[in-house]
């Protein structure tokens, strides 16, 4: 039995999803609406909407949407029970004694403790004569033992079972600990995933451990072993760290490659570093550090590598919207190795470097610099008309002003020559944004960008007239019997439509709220769906009189009369759309 309509409706009104939201999205009222920067995607002009009137929100930019409880899903990461209890909680409601499947919320529990008491068998373990070790390679390393502490860092033996029987020992089942990585199933018993390893846990927001990672002391590969993706853990998406540095009280994180760097950053005196998991930033990750920061300072390693990196989290960060400095390590690898050599002066010394630290632009610069000869013409040449690729990037006339003048001054070229090269590069950047714009908006149209209603290209004229329906049932929903008198789902020519019609039919019959369970009853996909259909600027128009042009559509269609004004339907949205893109452009 799903969760009842009345109490998922008091949830919903004690939950007002523009407050919700504005502890996440700095908001502003336009008409009706509040709009501002998603954050689900990276954008520098405004394309989520919320929708007051009826709870919602979706985002024109990356087609996101849904209730307040799936924005709360996305954002926090939570599953459908665990949004619902994290609203309750909020509102200060109590949860229903039964009436959801509280499983995977009950296994994403006991993953948690399972974890925990991982990271406390570990960090015990250090201080066992097994452990010796592992604690001398900390030391060795210049951890101090309050910093081993403060991080709970560990020591995972030799043993291949010692974990498993530990965690059996508390009560953990098989099934628990091989669900949360500790473990691995083999033929008919279970191993430690983790052997032979310093432990690093990996802690959310909320205090949870949620994952490990493991190095070796040695120089066997792999030199890092992580958890992999869990019901509670998604590398891409969290960051090492960022329980400490959200903490750290000013709005500016330093971005590391290793857990290590941020580890030694950390014991220095610089609370607020994070690393990612193993992987190269994401787009997800650069949006979650908007969440805490306005600033993040990149320090990767020195090498190739870390400098190939570098490049590519610039345009993540900035695409996110965040000011972006560089760190060059002056000496040494990487931050971890910088600090170590400075001892106890390291402090001072990393401070100096974040001081003396450059912003991307002057990064990039900086790199082409090294790239061309500039003594020699075509150097010159090559060197200015990358440089203008870059300074067409920025948004800020006064920011590219400044290195127009540095540009000229240092090439001995005029800034009117490099103002023109900059100005044929944003043309040309205009003009692919435009393209690739309009060509998302004709896929739209076509149905042939629908990933959720596949049909939907090869009937685009009934698609258009399904979601007229559906929008106008959803907010008519006392005019039920009038649709149904006059359309029958099996007129319904693309099955998802045909769903959602009979969905939303079946709930207004029971007397429940259309739209409450939506968020429980579809996928993610399907939800945002669902919130572009309702939201969308021709059901906002609809009324009675597009309602029945909708309905003789979908009998024409029905009944093989094609008639001669295909895609009439869609002229609406057409129109629509192309007034949201003039006026992005204005
Ligand atoms: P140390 O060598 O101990 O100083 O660690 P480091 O953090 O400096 O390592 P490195 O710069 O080589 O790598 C940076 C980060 O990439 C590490 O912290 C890991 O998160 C990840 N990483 C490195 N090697 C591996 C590997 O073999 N497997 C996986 N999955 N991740 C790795
Ligand atoms: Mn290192």
């Amino acid at each position: 039995m799903p969760l009842s309509d009345g109490f998922l409706q008091e949830l919903k009104d004690r939950n007002d999803i523009t407050e919700v939201a504005s502890s996440y999205v700095s908001l502003k009222r336009r008409g009706r609406n509040m709009v501002g920067l998603c954050p689900f995607h990276g954008e520098k002009t405004p394309s989520f909407n919320i929708y007051t009137e009826n709870g919602s929100f979706y985002c024109f930019g990356c087609g996101v949407g849904g209730d307040v409880i799936s924005f709360v899903m996305r954002i926090e990461n939570l599953d459908y029970i665990d949004a619902v209890k994290w609203l309750a909680q909020r509102a200060g409601m109590n949860m229903p004694e039964d009436g959801y499947d509280n499983s995977m919320s009950d296994l994403r529990k006991r993953i948690f403790e399972a974890n925990r008491e991982a990271a406390r068998f570990y960090y015990n373990n250090l201080y066992s004569k097994n452990g010796r070790i592992g604690l001398d390679y900390f030391h060795g390393r210049m951890l101090s033992d309050r910093t081993i502490r403060h991080f709970g860092l560990g020591f995972a033996d030799n043993d291949r079972h010692s974990l498993c029987r530990h965690l059996w020992s508390l009560g953990f089942k098989s099934s628990e600990i091989v669900a949360a990585n500790l473990s691995y199933q083999n033929e008919n018993s279970i191993s430690d995933r983790f052997n032979n390893r310093v432990m690093f846990p990996i802690i959310d927001l909320r205090g949870n451990v949620i994952a490990f990672g493991g190095r070796i002391m040695t120089d066997a590969k792999p030199k890092y072993l992580n958890t992999s993706d869990t019901p509670v853990f998604k590398k891409s998406s969290n960051l090492f760290s960022l329980n400490n540095a959200k903490n750290s009280g000013e709005r500016k994180l330093i971005l590391c490659e290793g857990y290590m760097d941020v580890i030694a950053v950390n014991q220095a005196g610089f609370q607020n570093a994070v690393a990612t998991l193993g992987t190269a930033l994401t787009s997800e990750q650069a949006l979650l550090m908007k969440r805490y920061a306005d600033e993040v300072i990149i320090c990767y390693d020195s090498d190739e590598a870390g400098q190939k990196a570098t490049q590519k989290a610039i345009n993540l960060l900035r695409n996110a919207g965040l000011l972006v400095k560089v760190i060059t390590i002056p000496e040494g690898k990487d931050p971890d190795e910088f600090l170590r050599t400075k001892g106890n002066k390291g402090h001072d010394a990393f401070k100096n470097v974040i001081e003396n630290s450059g912003n991307d632009v002057e990064y990039r610069l900086q790199k082409l610099r090294n790239t061309y000869d500039i003594l020699t013409a075509e150097g010159r040449v090559a060197y200015l008309t990358e440089a203008a690729r870059i300074l067409a990037a920025l948004d800020n006339p006064i920011e590219r002003d400044v290195y127009i003048s540095k540009l000229s001054k240092e090439a001995e070229v005029s800034a009117d020559a490099i103002k023109q090269q900059i100005q044929k590069q944003s043309r040309s950047r205009f003009y692919e944004r435009r393209k690739k714009e309009f060509k998302a908006i004709r896929d739209n149209l076509s149905g042939r960008g629908d990933r959720v209603n596949t049909e939907h290209y090869k009937k685009p004229r009934a698609t258009v007239a399904e979601e007229g329906v559906i929008a106008y049932l959803v907010k008519n929903p006392d005019k039920l019997g009038k649709i149904n008198s006059r359309l029958s789902p099996e007129k319904f020519q693309t099955e998802f439509n045909r769903k959602l019609f009979e969905y939303f039919s079946e709930r207004i019959k029971n007397s429940e709220d259309a739209l409450s369970a939506v968020s429980a009853d579809f996928t993610q996909d399907e939800i945002s769906k669902i919130y572009q259909i309702i939201n969308s600027e021709s059901a906002r128009m609809a009324n009675e009189k597009t309602l029945f042009e909708n309905i003789n559509i979908l009998n024409d269609e029905f009944s093989g009369l094609d008639a001669s004004d295909a895609g009439a339907a869609s002229i609406d949205s057409i129109e629509a759309e192309l007034r949201r893109l003039k006026e992005k452009h204005q």
